[in-house]
């Protein structure tokens, strides 16, 4: 089958690979229609991790089933299905709490496993014609059948999800003033689900114009880094700080002073200072404790200058993850299948699977509007 494989930084290739089949009873077989590719996905293609060449990418995976192994009792061949980033067993004691991205069954000696990933384990990603999705039962979303919001379905696999977390972890509550930092997709559906949760303010910063311009689109007030302070601008602004903020940029994080450099902290320790005291941040921006491109030791270990004077002074609460993705695709579905929420104002571009290094190269460089890439193997 034809795949998306890694071949060494800024360079990825369409290739033959062995096709996909199920390898244990409890797993299924999905033809593949829908494929998205993340910011998450850049970290590896930049070489900032530790990711070998080889390595079939794709954790945004939507299909249909083409084939169920013969201990699978709920999913059927046929079935349009969604599939959380997340691996996950069902059955252990943070999956059973519905902490689904910390499973510690499908990824011995760690927490959490995901398709296509770098230190998540062996599951090969499903930027590729099919895919092989373990623990099928307890993993397929299934969708209404048909091709009708496929792409609204395919935001489900994990950046939805992902900003609707960003919300949970942050504790966003109706009428309160949330600041956003990146109008990635993730920042984008942190405002989109912090409005959904009721909001009654929200502020996006970024200075890439189509994404600001996406924030505007659903309400929320822009903040263009590149010209103004933004922590001081949303201080002034709320009266005194956000109730709540989120980090959807994580450590590749350009600096607000000088955006031609990395300052891996930059985004933490501007929410540090956005939000109003005993406030809470929600931090899905992706921190790791290996960075072979970080600008020095400390930061190439993970270990970064957080402020956390300020953070106790003020006494502010942060959670931070791997979003638990099943814990909240199902509600989110249904937003999308009554017509409550169309996250598909994100995707910016649909294009095959032979086009991924293309698209790869003009998402990275967010040049000519690419926000988000569907890719359809
Ligand atoms: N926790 C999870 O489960 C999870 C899931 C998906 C993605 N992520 C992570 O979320 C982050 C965002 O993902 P994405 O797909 O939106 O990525 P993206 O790379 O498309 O977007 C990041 C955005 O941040 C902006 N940015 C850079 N520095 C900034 C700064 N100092 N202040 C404000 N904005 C800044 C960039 O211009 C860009 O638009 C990544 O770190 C990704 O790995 C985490
Ligand atoms: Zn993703
Ligand atoms: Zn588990």
């Amino acid at each position: 089958m034809k795949a998306v494989v890694y071949q060494g930084p800024f360079d990825v290739a369409v290739q033959e690979v062995a096709d996909a089949r199920i390898e244990h009873p409890g797993d299924v077989l999905v033809r593949v229609t829908s494929s998205a590719i993340c910011g998450s996905d850049l970290h590896m293609y930049e070489g900032r991790t530790d990711a070998d060449a080889g390595m079939v990418f794709g954790h945004e995976n939507l299909g249909v089933v083409e084939e169920v192994g013969s201990a699978v009792t709920r999913v059927r061949k046929g079935q349009r299905v969604v599939m959380p980033f997340n691996v996950a067993c069902g059955f252990c004691r943070n999956c059973e709490k519905g902490f689904t991205g910390f499973c510690t069954t499908v990824n011995p000696g760690f927490a959490g496993g995901a398709y296509g990933y770098v230190s998540m384990g062996p599951y090969r990603g499903g930027q590729a014609e099919y895919l092989r999705v373990p623990f099928a039962d307890f993993n397929c979303l299934v969708l209404p059948e048909g091709e009708e919001n496929e792409a609204d379905y395919a935001m489900l696999a994990d950046i939805f999800p992902t900003g609707y977390h960003g919300c949970e972890l942050a504790g966003v509550s109706p009428g309160e003033t949330v600041a956003v930092y990146g109008a990635g997709p993730v920042g984008l559906m942190a405002a989109y689900s912090a409005f959904l949760r009721g909001a009654s303010r929200v502020f996006v910063v970024d200075r890439v114009p189509e994404r600001l311009r996406l924030a505007e689109q659903i309400g929320a007030v822009a903040v263009d880094f590149s010209s103004v302070d933004p922590a001081g601008m949303i201080v002034e602004e709320t009266g005194g700080g956000a109730d709540k903020g989120i980090d959807a940029v994580g450590y590749q994080a350009r600096g607000h002073g000088d955006p031609s450099q990395e300052e891996p902290a930059g985004v933490l320790n501007a929410l540090i200072a956005t939000v109003r005291p005993t406030g809470a941040l929600g931090v899905p921006g992706l921190y790791l404790t290996s960075d072979p491109g970080g600008g020095d030791e400390q930061a190439r270990q993970g270990r970064l200058a957080f402020d956390i004077g300020l953070m106790f002074e003020k006494g502010l609460r942060m959670g931070t993850g791997q979003a638990n993705v099943k814990r909240y695709n199902r509600q989110l579905r249904d937003l999308i299948a009554q017509g409550r929420a169309t996250p598909s104002f994100v995707v910016s571009h649909e294009v095959a699977l032979d086009q991924a290094p293309m698209a790869y190269d003009k998402f990275d460089r967010h040049v000519e509007g690419y926000t988000k890439v569907v890719l359809h193997p």
